[in-house]
């Protein structure tokens, strides 16, 4: 069990990007290895919470420790748990004080999804700042990913030239629109225990691939 558990926050001032979404299925992805994950909601709409709540009904699934912290003392409380290989935080809402100090917890790696939309590309760009502000104060390493990707239209690409304006690096896994999503949530399920040969667990299983490979 490592005294440093990897923190990943999952953020966005925006809603609706993703940010529950993502968190919640890369918790469920560090259990299925075994790991011991922890999810942090920073969101006073608690859906990450609610999740959990949802998924401790089901006994068949594997457990993972969540709770609530929507105030900003998120990176001072960070410190005390050190009994976890993972920590996911789903941090968003209008309070910028709370997801500030989200930003700041994150150790090693802030994930902010964006949908490929252009109003949501300049809502990003609040978060980018508060990114900016915290990165005075600390290294935290920074990665865009596309959600709710449609594959017939061509708007991802121009959202990926959207996005070059806020110089970061964009993830290669993009997670397409698919409803299983929202159907697996609504079991407490991670998309990979939903619908185990689907796409969109493929999507999940490579994004979480691809941030423990090269970001983490
Ligand atoms: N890839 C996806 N495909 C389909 N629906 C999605 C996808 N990602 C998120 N959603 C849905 O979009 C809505 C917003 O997602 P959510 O994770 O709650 O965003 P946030 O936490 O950033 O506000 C939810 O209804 C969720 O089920
Ligand atoms: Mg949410």
């Amino acid at each position: 069990m490592s005294k440093h558990p990897k923190v990943i926050v999952i953020a966005n001032s925006k809603g609706g990007p993703g940010k529950s979404t993502i968190a919640c299925n890369l918790a469920v992805e560090a259990s299925r290895e075994k790991k011991k994950a922890l999810l942090i909601d920073a969101d006073e709409q608690q859906s990450s919470l609610n999740f959990r709540s949802a998924r401790a009904e089901n006994e068949t699934l594997l457990q993972f420790q969540a709770v609530s912290i929507a105030k900003n003392t998120i990176h001072k409380d960070i410190g005390s748990f050190t009994d976890f290989d993972y920590v996911f935080i789903d941090a968003g809402g209008r309070d910028s004080a709370t997801l500030r100090s989200a930003i700041l917890s994150a150790r090693p790696l802030l994930l902010i999804p964006v949908l490929p939309s252009q109003y949501d590309i300049w809502a990003t760009a609040k978060t980018i700042e508060i990114l900016e502000e915290a990165r005075s104060f600390m290294p935290i390493k920074a990665v865009l990913l596309l959600n709710q990707v449609n594959r017939n239209t061509t708007i991802a690409k121009d959202a990926l030239d959207a996005l070059q304006e806020f110089k970061l690096p964009v993830l290669d896994t993009e997670i397409c629109q698919r409803i299983a999503f929202k159907r697996a949530i609504t079991e407490g399920k991670g998309i990979s225990e939903y619908e185990p040969a689907g796409k969109a667990a493929a999507e999940i299983k490579n994004l979480w691939k691809e941030v423990k490979e090269k970001w983490l």
